[in-house]
């Protein structure tokens, strides 16, 4: 057995607004690196989430998770799983990462945050990135991405920066969950919008 997990930070706790510190060359490979990483990872599943920044367990280093899973887009339908460019994909971790956005296409949808619990909105994000950084080993990651992966990876990003989905959202279609889920599931962000008037 594991021990206990370390707690999702929530807005409010500054270590979510703080620029992150890059982890020194000589961390990489380490047993305390390695340690940080598969805890990320386990706290990500337990969430359950597609994304953790060390941030959120409050170890302000530039450290970040992914993945998406099959099971996690099961009630999307074939379109919106194209709409949103919504594949499965493994676990990446990526330690000091650094994104660049891909030409000018943009895409919008709702979004939440594991440090913003119970709530969602639409936020516009870059269609493409593509990250680079290096694995927990050291040896050198390159990513180039679209659709909700590389929305994923702008989130994660982001939180290593001290940003929030909060700072890009667009503010009216700010929603609780479970609103969102009764009633916007099955609604284009055009119409979204409409009706919430933003
Ligand atoms: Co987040």
């Amino acid at each position: 057995m594991s021990e206990a997990l370390p707690r999702i930070v929530q807005a409010g706790d500054p270590v979510l607004r703080r620029l992150a510190q890059a982890v020194p060359e000589e961390d990489f490979g380490k047993p305390e690196l390695r340690a940080l990483v598969d805890t990320m990872i386990e706290v990500m599943h337990a969430a359950p989430g597609v994304g953790l920044a060390a941030p959120q367990i409050g170890v302000p280093l530039r450290v970040i998770v992914l993945e998406d899973e099959e099971g996690r887009m099961a009630r999307l339908t074939k379109q919106q799983r194209v709409e949103r460019g919504r594949v499965p994909f493994g676990v990446k971790t990526i330690v000091n990462p650094t994104l660049r956005v891909v030409g000018d296409e943009q895409a919008t949808f709702f979004e939440g945050c594991l440090s913003v619990a119970g709530w969602a909105a639409l936020v516009p994000r870059a269609q493409t990135v593509e990250v680079t950084g290096f694995d927990v080993e050291g040896a050198p990651v390159h990513w180039e991405v679209s659709g909700w992966p590389a929305r994923i990876l702008q989130h994660e990003v982001d939180h290593i920066l001290g940003t929030l989905y909060i700072d890009r959202m667009i503010s009216r279609t700010f929603c609780a969950s479970d609103e969102m889920q009764r009633h916007w599931a099955d609604s284009t962000p055009a119409e979204i919008r409409a009706a919430l008037g933003a």
